[in-house]
């Protein structure tokens, strides 16, 4: 049973120790319409974003309503042109090593196609891997002749690494497929440490930066990943319906595209046709240009706000909101020791978390329930049917954090009861 004190002396603990941080909360707030209209902590979700995102994707809509959708991306091109230079500013790559998309899970299912897994060959995956990747490695194993291998953890849940270069040590054909940051917990995997192991045993290595994207530092030359691929509208702040690659040079000039789109190839002849050299060969015609101008303006503004000072604030907060939750009489953590994003999974005694997030919910307090069947290999693993999950950006305050402390302490010391 939580005690009104201990539930007090929780929130009064819910102070940002951000003193010193040019990341500033209350602009941030005024820039972010949603902040004003709840205490929204679901960036691992799709993150509130800024009026200027949203305003270039209407202004977009309304020249098409007036010109016409073709002659409307006409007049923008150039605009949707520097949204390539933009995204790879951000992971430290070249423009032509970039290829929009409209979702990470296609991203995923084209990029990994695109390596050709070949019967007999193997691939690795982390446990952190998130259910639509995870269907589509468990499908390929079940029709190509896959052994698909889980990566062995360590305590932390983390890849181990010593064990993952055992297995990689007998020279078998391997793409290793990692999650940088899963759905289901805070956990961070050591992919810059994977991505040397990658190198020297000669692995195709896919990372699933989704998660991290925005939220955490990347430098994909640091990483050593072949392919990276990530959202616009979670820790990025951009609209729904976006996302984008990194596909390394050489890489992506060796992997032909297993559905070529008119976007990418040109049709020459009857039957031959020419594949672009860069890494556009894997996107389609086809696409929301409104969407991806809010990309672009999400970009800059989170390489204009600093990663690296927008990282050392997450994932702050991330622990503020930990230890806090932790510190609350029938609340577990359920992230795995040594969590380090900004993404805090929790379970409340006696209270099924889709029923915390609905309680939550009535208190204008945004989190969400993670069900295992978004993440078998790890919450199913775990032995857990689902957890709350809160994960904060930049424009919550102590406000925010004191509002979801103080609904999670009341929903335990209910305890279920009605
Ligand atoms: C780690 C991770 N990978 C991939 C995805 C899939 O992203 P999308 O919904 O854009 O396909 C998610 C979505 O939550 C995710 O958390």
């Amino acid at each position: 049973m939580t005690s009104a004190p201990a539930a007090k002396a929780a929130r009064k603990d819910a102070a940002l120790p951000l003193v010193g941080s040019t990341i500033d909360v209350a602009r941030e707030r005024e820039l972010t319409l949603g902040a004003k209209v709840s205490h929204h902590f679901n960036a691992a979700g799709s993150a509130l974003p800024t009026a200027a995102v949203v305003s270039a994707v209407v202004s977009h809509l309304r020249l098409e309503e007036r010109v016409g959708g073709y002659e409307a991306a006409a007049q923008v091109k150039d605009r949707v042109e520097a949204v390539y230079g933009s995204a790879a500013a951000l992971l430290g790559c070249d423009a032509d090593e970039i290829a929009l998309f409209d979702s990470a899970s296609t991203g995923l299912r084209v990029l990994l196609d695109a390596f050709r897994p070949a019967p007999g060959s193997r691939i690795i995956a982390s446990r952190s891997t998130y259910v639509s990747h995870a269907l589509h490695l468990m499908t390929i194993q079940k029709e190509h002749g896959i052994d698909l291998v889980l990566a062995p953890t360590d305590a932390q849940r983390r890849v181990d690494l010593a064990a993952l270069e055992a297995l990689l040590a007998d020279g078998r054909p391997t793409i290793l497929t990692i999650a940088h940051v899963p759905t289901s917990s805070g956990l961070v995997e050591p992919v810059q440490e994977i991505g040397l192991l990658a190198r020297r045993y000669d692995a195709g290595y896919l990372l699933d930066a989704t998660q991290s994207v925005g939220h955490l530092e990347i430098d994909v030359a640091r990483i050593g990943c072949h392919v990276l691929v990530t959202t616009g509208r979670k820790f990025l702040r951009a609209p729904r319906g976006t996302a984008f690659a990194f596909i390394e040079r050489d890489c992506a000039a060796m992997l032909p595209p297993t559905a070529p789109d008119v976007r990418g190839s040109q049709w020459i002849r009857a039957f031959s046709w020419d594949v672009t050299g860069t890494a556009r060969r894997f996107e389609t015609w086809e696409a929301g240009i409104a969407g991806r101008l809010g990309l672009g303006v999400a970009l800059d503004e989170a390489s204009r706000r600093g990663i690296p000072e927008t990282a050392e604030w997450l994932t702050s907060a991330g622990d503020v909101v930990r230890e806090s939750l932790r510190a609350i009489p029938g609340v577990t953590i359920a992230d795995p020791a040594g969590a380090a994003s900004a993404i805090v999974t929790f379970l409340v005694d006696g209270v099924e978390s889709a029923q915390v997030s609905a309680a939550l919910a009535d208190r204008q307090v945004r989190v969400v329930s993670v069900p295992a069947t978004h993440g078998q290999w790890d919450l199913g693993d775990r032995a857990i049917t689902s957890v709350v999950r809160a994960s904060p950006h930049i424009y919550n305050d102590e406000d925010d954090i004191s509002e979801l402390l103080g609904g999670v302490a009341h929903i335990a010391r209910q305890g279920g009861r009605p």
